[in-house]
């Protein structure tokens, strides 16, 4: 991987800046399973001030974090509902059914991403013993880059309520749809009973995630971490990455928005390449089968690295992406076609 020259597979390839590497450096530390390490305990009450929520809890990963959320609302037989290419379903790798005994009931989305209330409604389980207990329903935002409005969470709120059911959001990326919806996280994760933010995607940190929500989820979840090998020791070095990451990297998000949207512009010019609207930092691009495999090959050949292949690509601006990287990624891709 060495010849990539210009690197949009995803926000999680960034390398921390010398000014983040220089803060976790001067990080003091303690053992935070004994609950000593005073930049942890600094990031967790941040993070929960910041969400106006009760606690948090700082965590490897943000699989981890989706997985303590599902094993603090459900015990072993019960159920949670997502979407059906949520990434807590499809790509953890099955983790709440092997590790919580916890079944998924998957939802189909629509076009616009958000699953129908009617399914989501109708996917709830009665109180009959034939049936898992339903106990949770978790959306994901930004989702595959894309906003899902506030009123959309609001009405999945209600369902959440009316049923006694948690309501657990992937907020993955939740920053990326704050900036760009102009509203604050606490009222962007106000309907949620836990909510999982990534530190080492678009905010550039090199690990972690951090579950926050209320007192006795966070509670369940910690036990739970120790329980599945997360319970790090001296890890103030990675949450100093994080408290930086917060203070500095979250307004710049707007840049990379930016950056997706001059990248769809330039790729849209050429015919054979259908192009989203990027409405974060992610956008899909689908080059026709004609010349898919002679795409690919050429941007592989020439250091552009994408994830997915022709049939959909999946391009990612990130805060290791500049304008020139836009530019000179987008006069690569003229001149394939200029052939
Ligand atoms: C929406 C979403 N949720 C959760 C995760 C899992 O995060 P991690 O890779 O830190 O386990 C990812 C990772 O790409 C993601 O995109």
């Amino acid at each position: 991987m060495n010849s990539i020259r210009h690197d949009f597979r995803s926000d999680t390839v960034t390398r921390p800046s010398a000014d983040m590497r220089a803060a976790m450096a001067a990080a003091e530390v303690g053992d935070d399973v004994f609950g000593d390490d005073p930049t942890v305990n600094r990031l967790e009450q941040k993070m929960a001030g910041m969400l106006r929520k009760d606690a948090a809890l700082f965590v490897p990963s943000g699989t981890q974090s989706n997985l303590l959320a599902l094993m603090s609302h459900c015990g072993r037989g019960d159920e949670y509902i997502a979407g059906q290419k949520a990434h807590l379903y499809v790509n953890e790798a099955g983790g709440a059914a092997v590790l919580g005994s916890i079944q998924p009931q998957p939802i189909a989305h629509q076009a616009d991403g958000t699953m129908a209330l009617d399914e989501i409604e109708g996917a709830i389980k009665p109180d009959d013993s034939h049936y898992a207990r339903t106990r949770v329903i978790a959306l994901e935002n930004t989702f595959g880059g894309r906003v899902m409005p506030m009123e959309y969470m609001l009405a999945v709120a209600d369902i959440a309520q009316r049923h006694r059911l948690g309501l657990h959001l992937d907020g993955a990326r939740a920053f990326n749809a704050t900036v760009e919806l102009k509203l604050d996280i606490a009222t962007f994760t106000a309907p949620f009973d836990t909510v999982s933010i990534c530190l080492s995607k678009g905010l550039g940190a090199p690990v972690g995630s951090v579950l926050i929500g209320r007192q006795d989820m966070i509670d369940t979840a910690r036990r739970h971490r120790k329980m599945l090998g997360g319970g790090l020791r001296q890890s103030g070095i990675l949450a100093a990455a994080g408290l930086y990451a917060l203070e500095h990297n979250v307004e710049r998000l707007v840049d990379d928005h930016r950056r997706a949207k001059r990248l769809a512009e330039g790729l849209r010019r050429h015919e054979a390449l259908e192009v989203s609207r990027p409405e974060t930092n992610i956008l899909w691009v689908n080059a026709h089968a004609g010349i898919g495999e002679r795409f690919d090959a050429y941007l592989a050949e020439n250091g552009i690295a994408v994830t997915g292949h022709y049939g959909q690509q999946r391009w990612v601006t990130h805060i290791d992406v500049t304008d020139d990287d836009v530019q000179g990624a987008l006069a690569l891709v003229d001149k394939f076609f200029a052939k």
